[in-house]
């Protein structure tokens, strides 16, 4: 059974502490499709003010979805087009205070209003991007951006 119970009262802390759980999680498992599960599942019921975590996979230069939770999600997004595209297309980080002012958001859920959209990188080549929606405006500042970057490294080698 793993139960990880991490403490959300300052935020450095919980993302220290969330990133150590993450290596323990996916430590010696090579299935990607395991691990992005594990990883969505640790991080929704970590981190709070989420409505929607989890993957969209690299599949031949298109976004497919990958696991996650939250509400069901739309399934295939080219690259360029929404937040996650853009993150998929510049293999940079977006940090997203209000959706509705992104060029191209998709709106999977409407309840989203911020969303913080990390690369996830190997060799050069994007595996996939790790997607985190809130239905509060404005919800990810520097230290998430921080957080969740580290997340990404962690997981870089195990999808
Ligand atoms: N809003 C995202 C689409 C994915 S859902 O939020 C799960 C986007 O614009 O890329």
């Amino acid at each position: 059974m793993y139960d990880f119970k991490l403490s959300t009262t300052d935020k450095p802390t919980l993302y220290r502490d969330l990133a150590a759980a993450m290596e323990g999680l996916v430590a010696g498992e090579p299935d990607a499709i395991a691990n992005m599960a594990n990883a969505a599942a640790l991080i929704f019921e970590s981190v709070p003010g989420l409505n929607w975590a989890g993957f969209y996979r690299n599949v031949g230069g298109e976004l497919v979805l990958g696991p996650f939770q939250g509400r069901p999600a739309c399934i295939r997004i080219p690259f360029g087009t929404g937040v996650c595209g853009v993150a998929a297309a510049t293999l940079e980080v977006q940090r997203v205070d209000d959706v509705s002012k992104f060029p191209g958001h998709i709106a999977c859920d409407g309840a989203s209003v911020s969303e913080l959209v990390v690369p996830i990188v190997r060799d050069g080549r994007l595996i996939a991007v790790l997607d985190l929606d809130s239905p509060h405006k404005a919800r990810f500042d520097a230290v998430d951006e921080d957080g969740f970057v580290k997340i990404g490294i962690v997981l870089t080698t195990r999808l």
